[in-house]
């Protein structure tokens, strides 16, 4: 089928929760997708930070091929040798003592959401049951997770949503000091805020926060579905700040594209006792044997310290060829999981988005003022040198 003969089908029978780009990508390898109608692209976006090690990295492939040959799944009602194997490397790269396995990063959220409470109701029994949540976050989009997610305009047509939530500017201390009071289990936070926009916060506002949470008796949840797994140059994106949370929910990367999700927590937070959570297929043989072999492809080629090299390395190119444009403001993020903000007044970034696409560049626009790069860890210095170029002949 043809692009367009495929966006006809979409016209006629897919619900229009989003809107594609009229572009079908078919086949990918390492940072390169292809069209239906074989033209190449240079993929910037990588699945929104799903494809970190590159789009069917040969083992990833041969690990998933080798695990459907035998068993795809079973149920949490056995013992599944992948998820015990998986928890065991997740714990052991972090903080966390125990993992609770589902099938995205939304369910990742609420899964942690229904820990903070079941805690605070077991721990101290007095405690309230509020979470904080701030401003201009994303946790995903089941009523849960979108009671957490800061933004009226995700929010507004489906309330009523869970009782219980309250939101803070994210940065702000006082604010989170005012709102962190008896009534609150927990605090959700984005170490940077992805769809938000990329805000990075101010150094001193996540060690406060830890410090904030631990003094009144909250759990911090942090929320690492995007920044995690070595997007932002280090394993997880709290570690930037020498901190670390007592929940910490992941996704995107980990199964290089299968559906899986994981709620990571201390042994102190991770409450959950039989029948009190569960997903059919979470952890299952296949996307637990496709997140080992994506972590081993990411511990085996430095995936973590190359998306370090590779920001700063994007971020001097734009900065360098780009600051004196009109239309340049700033370069925000950390490693990989960067966005150029420009002057919408001069360039939309929608038409960045478009005037890249028929170059063969899959860029992420961010309503009208910015673009995430977000390419494969795998990108390579000629790769950015050659995204760069297209962007800025785009812009100009
Ligand atoms: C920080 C964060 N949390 C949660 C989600 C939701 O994840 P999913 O779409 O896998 O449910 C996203 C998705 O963009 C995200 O960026």
């Amino acid at each position: 089928m043809t692009n367009s003969e495929i966006g006809e089908l979409y016209t006629q029978h897919v619900m229009r929760t989003y809107r594609p780009l009229p572009v079908a990508f078919v086949r990918g390898q390492g940072c390169r997708v292809w069209d239906a109608e074989g033209r190449e692209y240079l993929d910037f976006v990588a699945g929104i930070t799903v494809m970190a090690v590159g789009h069917s990295h040969p083992k990833v492939v041969e690990a998933v091929q080798r695990q459907a040959a035998q068993i795809v799944h079973t149920s949490n009602l056995y013992l599944i040798e992948p998820q015990a194997r998986l928890a065991e490397r997740l714990t052991s790269l972090s903080f966390a003592d125990e993992c609770f396995f589902c099938n995205s990063g939304t369910e990742a959220n609420e899964a942690a959401l229904k820990l903070a409470r079941k805690w605070a109701g077991r721990q101290q029994p007095e405690r309230g049951r509020g979470i904080i949540a701030a401003h201009k976050s994303f946790h995903g989009r089941t009523l849960g997770a979108l009671s957490a997610t800061g933004q009226d305009k995700y929010q507004k047509a489906f309330e009523p949503l869970l009782p219980g939530f309250a939101y803070v500017p994210f940065g702000d201390l006082g604010a989170l000091g005012s709102a962190l009071t008896e009534d609150i289990c927990a605090v959700v936070l984005e170490p940077i805020q992805a769809e938000g926009g990329v805000n990075v916060p101010a150094d001193d506002y996540l060690p406060a926060v830890r410090e904030l949470c631990t003094d009144r008796g909250a759990l911090l949840v942090l929320d690492e579905v995007q920044t995690g797994l070595g997007r932002t140059g280090r394993w997880f994106g709290h570690e930037h700040w020498g901190i670390t949370p007592d929940v910490m929910t992941l996704a995107k990367a980990l199964g290089s594209g299968l559906p899986i999700g994981a709620c990571l927590a201390t042994s102190a937070a991770a409450v959950f006792e039989p029948g009190d959570h569960a997903a059919t297929f979470g952890g299952n043989h296949l996307c637990c044997s496709a997140a080992l072999a994506t972590l081993d492809v990411m511990e085996e080629e430095g995936l973590v310290a190359r998306a370090g090299e590779r920001g700063a390395l994007l971020r001097s190119l734009l900065e360098e060829r780009l600051g004196s444009h009109p239309a340049f403001r700033e370069v925000r993020g950390k490693g990989l999981l960067l966005a150029l903000v420009i002057d919408p007044e001069y360039r939309k970034a929608g038409e960045v988005q478009s005037g890249a696409l028929a170059e063969g560049l899959v860029l992420n626009a961010m309503g009208d003022d910015r673009l995430r790069l977000a390419p494969p860890l795998v990108v390579s210095e000629e790769e950015c040198h050659r995204a760069v170029d297209v962007i800025v002949r785009c812009l100009s």
